[in-house]
């Protein structure tokens, strides 16, 4: 049994902030963030949370794949920016949804999340313990950025996106190559709290942050294209037969440069890092329902997601839509 996708999801935040804002709060410009990454605007949350965009984009992935809430068996959520320590984001949609059938956690993998929860869900439903299965992507960057590092700030953005697994005898995902290097930790982390209690008093402040950005392009250069390469080596299908590349919405260049390295056409590798910056876990998963919305996806067509981030950790995903 395969596992395909029906339906998917996304939800932004409602505010917009361009270059031209950002330049009004770090030294920066619109022609640089352009020129360096691609991005021209993103989404930032007030009112929202990351539990509440990942619930709105669950419903529409839901309706889109015309499945109720009580029929999900598994409910993943990719994310590095829950609401809460405890519990899980994944519980909190699982109460929104009603989906109350499900099994349902978060999992960690920064801008790599949803790759590895397509991971995990193909797992279940190969091996027939669910059949089916909803996988969000949510992210409330905004909160973990520190407004005052024009290396960082001007990258990320706001939002969520989803999709609903189900088992199928045609189509669906066909390989996978998903790895991690925890060496490299700290070429992109966010401290989180630190010891501190009766016998140990540590430091107050919570963490923001940080990123050596050469380290992660030079990674993600290399990196992407062995991956993907490999999952369509499992696959035994070539590049050229792939109608579109889903990457990450790290950098264009970053984009650029794995077509290039995979010397394929750059028109096959679709993008709205111009409109949503890098959304981490939820970048995929939202350019993906994007482009459902669009029109742009057909049956039968082959296509590559791919991902990688902080870890390091990458995962790349061939598939029948
Ligand atoms: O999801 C994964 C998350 N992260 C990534 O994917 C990030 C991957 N890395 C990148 O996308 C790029 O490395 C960046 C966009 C972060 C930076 O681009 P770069 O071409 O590697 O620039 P750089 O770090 O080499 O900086 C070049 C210059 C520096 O000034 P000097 O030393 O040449 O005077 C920076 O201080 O640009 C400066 N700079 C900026 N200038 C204007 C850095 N950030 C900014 C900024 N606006 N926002």
């Amino acid at each position: 049994m395969k596992a395909k996708i029906i339906g998917t999801g996304y939800e932004l935040p409602v505010y917009e902030a361009d270059n031209q804002y950002l330049s009004t709060l770090v030294e920066t410009s619109d022609e640089w963030i352009r020129e360096r990454t691609g991005i021209g605007k993103r989404r930032l949350a007030k009112e929202e949370t990351t539990t509440s965009l990942a619930t709105g984009a669950a419903k529409k992935a839901l309706l889109k794949a015309n499945v109720k809430a009580e029929e999900i068996e598994l409910l993943i959520v990719a994310t590095i920016t829950s609401d809460t320590e405890t519990p899980s984001t994944a519980c909190r949609v699982q109460a929104e949804l009603g989906a109350v059938h499900a099994v349902a956690f978060d999992i960690n993998a920064a801008c790599s999340g949803f790759l590895y929860a397509i991971h995990i869900a193909e797992s279940f439903i190969r091996s027939g313990i669910y059949k089916k299965a909803l996988l969000i992507g949510a992210e409330t960057l905004s909160k973990l950025v520190d407004w005052t590092d024009r290396g960082t700030c001007v990258l990320f953005g706001d939002g969520a996106g989803a999709a609903v697994l189900a088992a199928s005898e045609d189509g669906g995902v066909l390989a996978q190559s998903v790895g991690s290097n925890g060496e490299k930790w700290d070429v992109l982390s966010c401290m989180g709290r630190a010891i501190n209690n009766p016998v140990h008093k540590g430091e107050k402040e919570l963490g923001y942050l940080k990123m050596n950005g050469q380290d992660v392009f030079k990674f993600a250069v290399r990196t992407v294209p062995m991956c993907i390469e490999d999952a369509l080596l499992k696959a035994d299908v070539k590049a050229e037969e792939i109608d579109l590349f889903l990457l990450h919405q790290a950098n264009q260049r970053i984009i650029q440069s794995v077509a290039k390295r995979l010397k394929q056409p750059e028109e096959k590798f679709p993008m709205n890092i111009e409109r949503c910056a890098n959304t981490s876990a939820a970048s995929l998963p939202i350019l993906l329902a994007q482009m459902e919305e669009e029109g742009r996806l057909h049956r039968g067509e082959k296509l590559v997601l791919s991902g990688f981030g902080a870890g390091l950790t990458w995962g790349a995903c061939v598939l029948e839509w």
